[in-house]
């Protein structure tokens, strides 16, 4: 069945003209064994960095060029350790430096361990209106061998507790391929997932990264790594599985229920402008890259001498295409071919025509999309349609 049979790509269109706004929140209470994000555990310093955060807002407040903004994202890090009412400040003085829509779609990701009923009521009162939970697992062992702080019962109650407070946009987080898990495992893992109701699941396929302590047991021998082939099948379960409890795929590792995608992530894919505020954050204006020092003191710094200095990539109409490409092909929306001039869409619809054949890719609505075929052999297509 093709992607598309479920997703129009309309919902994509419809963020054309919009802009998103990424704040992000560079504290953890521990580290987790697998992560190589920028974060720090001082968690001394978050009252210092949120203020920081506001007045980086003002300094930056003509980068979107008066565009309006539909979706704000608080990610990590753990936004789930800075008081709902910094959410709330960082909120209002947003609303007053751009023209951020009535309905703007809210995200805050959250860790299990912290979403207290108080807290969640504060963060719901505050106008966040979509939460994003870090479970990853809901086995016990799994969790303590990636150096969570949280438990299986505690993440199922988190997500409870959040509805009971009146969220009615729940996503979570799941790694799958984690050392020792069967496809047993990991159906199970899919099981108490969807029986939590929630709309919107990330996936993530574990990935050793250098300088993590995972990939230093890896590498002692302490752990064994799930062979290529499981991790596969392990994908296969989850789209399958998810796609027959009502989920649809719409990137290759992200699914919701109908209309229940994340905005602010189809944002991001889609090529729409957005303003990353925070170390390490990242902002794109469709033309550039710019992306914060990974170093809260070194941002800290520049923001309070009111001269930020972040690092700059320049994109040139060949990378913009490329990148269109790459995240098109990876969404159920695919690749709007009304976006390419007239010479791109050429060379597009040339290289696509050998997989337009097989029914690898379909076009609809002027929109190059991968079917559920397509996307087994996505890396093979992407290379060929790149320039
Ligand atoms: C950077 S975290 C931020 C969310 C929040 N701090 C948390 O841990 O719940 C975003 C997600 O990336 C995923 N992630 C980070 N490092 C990963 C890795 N090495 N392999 C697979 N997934 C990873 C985790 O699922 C995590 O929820
Ligand atoms: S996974 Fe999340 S909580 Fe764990 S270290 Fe990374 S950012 Fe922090």
């Amino acid at each position: 069945m093709p992607v598309l049979s479920v997703f129009n790509g309309k919902d994509f269109c419809c963020l054309l003209g919009m802009a998103g706004i990424y704040i992000h929140i560079p504290f953890c209470k521990s580290r987790c064994r697998y992560c190589d994000f920028y974060s720090t555990t001082m968690l001394g310093k978050r009252e210092e960095y949120v203020r920081a955060v506001i007045d980086e807002a003002e300094l930056r407040r003509h980068y979107l060029g008066g565009e309006t903004v539909s979706t704000i994202y608080f990610g990590g890090g753990t936004p789930s350790l800075i008081l709902a009412e910094d959410i709330r400040l960082i909120l209002n003085r947003l609303r007053e430096l751009f023209k951020v829509t009535g309905e703007a779609e809210i995200t805050t990701e959250g860790n299990p361990g912290d979403l207290t009923k108080d807290y969640l009521c504060e963060l719901h009162e505050a106008g966040v209106n979509r939460l994003s939970i870090g479970i990853q697992s809901f086995s016990d062992d799994k969790l303590r061998l990636l150096g969570r702080r949280h438990t299986g019962e505690e993440a199922r109650r988190s997500v409870t507790r959040a509805r009971e407070v009146g969220f009615n946009n729940i996503s979570i987080d799941l790694i799958y391929g984690i050392p020792g898990e069967s496809l047993q495992d990991w159906q199970e893992e899919l099981r108490q997932a969807i029986s939590l109701n929630i709309e919107h699941i990330s996936t993530y396929c574990l990935t050793y990264e250098e300088g993590t302590r995972m990939t230093d047991m890896l590498k002692r021998g302490e752990i064994c790594a799930v062979d290529d082939e499981t991790e596969n099948e392990m994908y296969a379960i989850l789209v399958k599985t998810l796609s027959d409890s009502g989920f649809y795929r719409y990137e290759v590792s992200n699914f919701a229920k109908p209309h229940q995608h994340s905005h602010h992530n189809s944002a991001y894919w889609n090529g729409t402008k957005y303003l990353g505020l925070g170390a390490a954050a990242h902002s794109f204006d469709g033309k550039s890259r710019q992306w914060n020092k990974s170093d809260i003191d070194a941002y800290m710094r520049e923001v309070e001498a009111r001269n930020l200095q972040p690092e700059k990539e320049d994109l040139t109409d060949t990378d913009l295409y490329n990148e269109r490409v790459m995240l098109g092909l990876r969404t159920a929306g695919g690749i709007d071919l009304g976006q390419l001039s007239a010479e791109e869409k050429k060379h597009c619809l040339h290289e696509a025509n050998r997989f337009l054949t097989t029914g690898h890719l379909i076009i609809d609505r002027n929109r190059l999309t991968c079917t559920d075929k397509g996307i087994n052999i996505l890396n093979l297509i992407t290379e060929y349609l790149m320039q």
